[in-house]
């Protein structure tokens, strides 16, 4: 089968690969129909490099038609409709039961201290084949396949699998709608989806990025938008009594803009060796801190700061006397995707598409162009804000 592997910093291609197999009796073989690329990618493209393996096959936000099925799988069978979430989460130890799927007890990867194994996400998730290929092996499929209805295309479903349920986790930890005003910080996928979700559930949504594409899409669905250069915090505050918005979502993460020195950290980090990268990464902070600190400044004191972004440097300094001082509450981590699934199906099967997920994708590539969509979307060329990779359309012959 096609599938693109990461093989350096920066570089991604589309190999021919063997085919996936059923392993343990609780799997499930997928034939994807759709695939998009997360930011998590993006870490993976540039950042954490020194966890990844050339080959490694990349990608965790899949959908598409169940080929076959173990022998112990009850809950589909081929032919099935399915979207699959990131995390690999077997849905009955204590974790699971308790509604936090991406702590799995089963799947964490303890070797490297880990919460439940991902998708496609490096050795530090367990190294586990992912999902921008033809085909997937698809872990304790009666709790990792979500089945969906038939009518409506991959794009009303596609992301359940991540961004989706990410966003929507963020807003729930960021205490809407009890609290009423909500600052997003970062309009990538997953702030907008944050963003239309907080509207959704009656806040009163600002949202932050540098980018104009980005800030041009979150307006047409009625957020405030604001550039980060030109003084949001202030004008934020102005619109807040002066206090801070009662939370804010930080959907950036570790690759912040506005952190020169962890900028560098991070690119010296990323073209060491990987056995010496790695324990730098695992003890140091290499993290890029600008939106988090915004965050932790920004909110109104006694507020909620709700991270969907993901960091990674163990020891990232943290400015703990104002955290303490504002008397800030802090919830973070993996998306408990499956948890949030049910609440969701509903709201992307509404004709009147509340949370707008029919106006994200800004690129469909055939999943061979893989490279040329992790360069846009890593770049934001080209307007884009969400690549989708389709492995059932052939790419364009190169014009000769
Ligand atoms: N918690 C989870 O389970 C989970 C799931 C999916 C994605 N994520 C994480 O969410 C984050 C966002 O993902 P995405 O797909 O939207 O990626 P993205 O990279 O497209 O989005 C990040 C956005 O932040 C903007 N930005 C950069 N610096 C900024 C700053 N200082 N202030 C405000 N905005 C700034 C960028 O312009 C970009 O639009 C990533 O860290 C990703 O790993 C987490
Ligand atoms: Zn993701
Ligand atoms: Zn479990």
């Amino acid at each position: 089968m096609r599938a693109v592997t990461w093989q350096g910093t920066e570089h991604v291609s589309v190999e021919t690969v063997p085919d996936p197999t059923i392993q343990q009796p609780t799997d499930a073989l997928i034939r994807v129909t759709s695939t998009a690329i997360c930011g998590s990618d993006l870490h993976l493209y540039e950042v954490l490099g020194p966890f990844m393996s050339p080959g490694d096959i990349i990608g965790h936000e899949p959908m598409g038609i169940v080929e076959e099925v173990g022998a112990e799988v009850r809950s589909v069978r081929p032919g099935d409709r399915v979207v699959v979430p990131f995390t690999i989460s077997c849905g009955q130890c204590a974790m699971c039961r308790q509604g936090l799927p991406s702590q799995c007890e089963t799947t964490q990867v303890t070797e490297h201290g880990s919460g439940a194994a991902l998708l496609g996400y490096s050795k530090l998730y367990g190294q586990v084949p992912g999902g921008q290929a033809e085909y997937l092996r698809v872990p304790f499929a009666d709790y990792g396949l979500m089945p969906v209805g038939t009518e409506l295309p991959d794009d009303t479903y596609l992301f359940l699998s991540d961004i989706l349920p990410t966003a929507w986790q963020a807003v729930q930890y960021a205490g809407v709608p009890e609290h009423r005003s909500l600052a997003v910080l970062g309009l990538g996928p997953v702030g907008q989806l944050a963003a239309r979700i907080g509207q959704h559930l009656g806040a009163r949504v600002f949202g932050v990025d540098p980018v104009p594409e980005r800030r041009a899409m979150a307006a047409r669905h009625g957020i405030e938008v604001l550039d980060l250069a030109e003084g949001a915090v202030g004008e934020i505050r102005e619109h807040t009594q002066g206090r801070g918005p009662d939370a804010v979502i930080d959907a950036v993460g570790m690759e912040a803009q506005g952190s020169p020195m962890a900028g560098l950290a991070q690119t010296i980090a990323g073209r060491l060796p990987d056995a010496i990268a790695r324990p730098v990464m695992e003890r140091a902070g290499v993290d890029r801190l600008a939106a988090l600190h915004t965050a932790i400044d920004l909110v109104r004191r006694g507020g909620t700061v709700s991270l969907a972004g993901v960091y990674g440097g163990a020891a990232s300094p943290m400015p703990l006397l104002t955290m303490f001082d504002k008397q800030l509450q802090l919830r973070m981590g993996q998306c408990n995707v499956r948890v949030w699934t049910d609440a969701l199906l509903p709201l992307v099967e509404d004709p009147e598409d509340p949370l707008g997920v029919g106006d994200l994708v800004t690129h469909r590539l055939p999943l061979d162009e893989a490279p040329v969509g992790y360069d846009l979307f890593q770049r934001k060329h080209d307007g884009c804000i969400k690549v989708v990779l389709d492995p059932t359309i052939a790419s364009a012959p190169a014009v000769p």
